[in-house]
């Protein structure tokens, strides 16, 4: 049995000789030259010269052995559709898949955007890309028209797959004049658009440029399309994340290391075997469901379960009997799902067989200790808190109970994960913390192999953004807080920027910010995330009014907090929504004009903001803390 510690150690000391044997995962083409080329920091490149393929790796290489055992199990609770795609019908789909958008004109490292619902041709359109060595750019199916517009535009797609409608919760929401919308806000005009017609949307577009896919796959039915070997470093897919500003960052991702970070991950974290079945509830939009819907499972020649619909329609029971029916070995989901389920009617996990279950996988914000220890009595499985981020692709720290199963605490998502040099340090100095003391998570140089290689398109931004902001040091920030106690456990404080996590979503409050400046009644905005019981951080907002008499009145208040909330729905999606808008006539800020969100969200979470020697004027927070007691006294 491996020792933790040394394993992590090795990782970090012998960093070469560790990924060496890892890269052995993985089918190499061409055999690379060199394990680390690290000449340019803050860059690193992996498995510098070798030659290989993210879909060849996770579906053509196992025909051989299991051709014929399921790949992706696909289930909608929306639609009532299940359908099973073994790894030999997957690798049929894909093909059909890789020649219509070949004949569409997409080639290696041009960039295909994907704004699908959670449907099967969602996998095969990534897998596709990745045969076709172009990059894809998956966007999530509940993101607006504007977002998709700065997408579009970030990234220059020559296509764009797309389908008629998404469902959720029972309702259907029409995608393509959301699509139509965008085409006509971005400057880049892109030629072509794919269509997969799920005959979800009575009313669908019927615009000239939309392509229907379905008469193309059975024209390309029987099509074999080979598999471009690309270098190790070229990008696979550039996937969107919120920051510090209001325009997303692209999140690059090689071929090489990504491919072998995930292959490694699932032994070492998930313990994850060939023939296994993994069930991870996300959406392919987020990064957990490009690692672990897609491309971990199914490196790893595992079958994976993908969903779509919520965790308690038709009732709250339904994850639960997946499990039984699939015999679902692995889960994965976020702690807001486990929450919900909680609320709802707890006695229905019981009430499914849940013997082939090992391990609960919880990742994306915070694991709150009374879900974790109901889940974790309710299951009598072992349930692993995880933390990373969209840059990292996959965990940055976990109990590896793959190398070692060190007890769990509680509060905890565990130790450092192999690969990461992971420190705390002190905002001020830079310094490295001492145990318990609250510091920033940073990463040393080089991040391992499957983290971003950079920002698509703007390698300054990746240097200025991601390893400028500790002083004194050319370290990686996570922008999260942490404490790491005697035995290297981390618990996490929450973020150090103005994002904000709510339901495992993350959001900027600058870009909900933006999105209500865009009402003309809106003079000045902050948004900020409070603690919420169920999602973890609901956005709060504090508007000032430019003509606060207009709105007098409790009916015309009424009526723009409606008319506010619908214009983040229009501009970024419903899940950017503030659970409420309040109203002031001034909001606390600094004297040289900085808004003061710290101050803001201590007063709605009910807390003292502390000393604030630098506030322009203190009244500003007596009216905060009135806009709050007044909607506290409504409700
Ligand atoms: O603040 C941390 C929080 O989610 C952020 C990353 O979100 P995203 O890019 O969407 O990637 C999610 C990948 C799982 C982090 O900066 N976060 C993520 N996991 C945890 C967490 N906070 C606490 N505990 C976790 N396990």
């Amino acid at each position: 049995m491996t020792n933790y510690r040394d394993f992590h150690r090795r990782s970090i000391d012998h960093p070469e000789d560790f990924w060496r044997e890892e890269a052995r995962r993985i089918h190499w083409e061409t055999p690379f030259d060199k394990v680390l080329d690290t000449s340019n920091p803050p860059f690193a490149r992996w498995f510098v010269g070798g030659r290989t393929n993210l879909c060849h790796n996770a579906v053509d290489r196992h025909l051989v052995e299991r051709a014929q055992q399921n790949a992706l199990i696909y289930v909608s609770t929306e639609t009532g559709i299940e359908r099973r795609y073994t790894y030999a019908e997957l690798y049929a789909e894909i093909n059909r898949m890789a020649a219509v958008m070949r004949s569409l004109g997409v080639k290696r490292g041009e960039r295909v955007l994907i704004y699908l619902p959670m449907i099967p041709e969602a996998v095969f359109a990534m897998l596709a890309c990745a045969r076709l060595g172009a990059i894809h750019s998956v966007v999530f199916g509940g993101f607006a028209a504007p977002n998709l517009a700065a997408r579009i535009d970030d990234a220059k797609p020559v296509l764009i797959v797309t389908a008629d409608a998404g469902a959720r919760g029972g309702k259907v929401i029409d995608y393509t004049p959301l699509v139509d919308e965008a085409l006509a806000r971005a400057q880049h005009k892109t030629a072509q658009v794919l269509l997969i017609d799920r005959q979800l949307a009575p009313e669908r577009l019927n615009a000239s440029y939309l392509v229907n896919y379905e008469p193309l796959r059975e024209q390309f039915f029987d099509a074999h399309v080979p598999c471009e070997w690309l270098e190790s470093n070229e990008p696979s897919y550039v996937l969107y994340t919120s920051g510090t500003t209001g325009r997303p960052k692209g999140v690059q991702r090689d071929v090489g290391g990504y491919a072998v970070a995930l292959a490694a991950s699932m032994e070492y974290i998930f313990e994850g075997r060939a023939g296994d079945t993994m069930f991870t509830a996300s959406d392919i939009g987020w990064v957990v469901g490009h690692s672990y819907i897609i491309y971990a499972p199914l490196l790893a020649g595992l079958t994976t379960v993908m969903y779509e619909g919520t965790p308690i329609r038709p009732d709250g029971g339904i994850w639960w009997r997946l499990v039984e029916q699939y015999k679902i070995n692995l889960m994965f989901t976020a702690p807001t799902a486990l929450r919900v389920l909680k609320k709802q009617d707890p006695a229905l996990l019981k009430k499914s067989d849940l013997s082939s279950l090992r391990t609960l996988f919880l990742a994306g914000e915070p694991l709150d200790e009374p879900t974790a220890s109901w889940i974790t009595g309710a299951l009598g499985k072992p349930v692993v808190d995880n933390y990373w981020q969209t840059e990292t692709g996959w965990p940055m720290l976990a109990i590896q109970r793959g190398v070692e199963a060190l007890p769990p605490k509680l509060g905890s998502p565990g130790v450092p994960a192999y690969g990461y040099d992971l420190t705390l340090r002190n905002e001020a100095n830079g310094e490295p913390c001492a145990p318990g003391e609250k510091g920033v998570l940073t990463l040393g140089y080089p991040l391992p192999p499957g983290c971003m290689s950079t920002v698509w398109g703007d390698d300054q931004r990746f240097i200025d953004t991601y390893w400028s902001s500790v002083p004194g040091q050319a370290v990686y920030s996570t922008f999260d807080w942490g404490i790491q106690d005697d035995d290297g456990y981390v618990t996490i404080l929450g973020r150090t920027d103005d994002v904000i996590n709510v339901a495992g979503h993350r959001l900027g409050t600058r870009e909900i910010e933006e999105a209500l400046s865009s009402h003309a009644a809106v003079a000045e905005v902050a948004v900020v995330g409070v603690a919420d019981p169920v999602k973890g951080q609901a956005a709060l907002a504090f508007v000032v009014l430019r003509d606060a008499e207009r709105y007098a009145s409790d009916k015309a208040r009424a009526k723009l907090s409606t008319e506010l909330t619908a214009t983040v729905d229009r501009q970024l999606g419903a899940i950017a929504r503030p659970a409420h808008v309040h109203v002031v006539s001034m909001l606390p800020k600094t004297r040289s004009g900085k808004l003061l969100r710290r101050a803001i969200a201590a007063l709605a979470e009910g807390r003292e903001p502390g000393d604030l020697p630098t506030i322009e004027d203190p009244a500003a927070l007596v009216q905060v803390r009135e806009a709050l007691a007044a909607a506290s006294g409504k409700a």
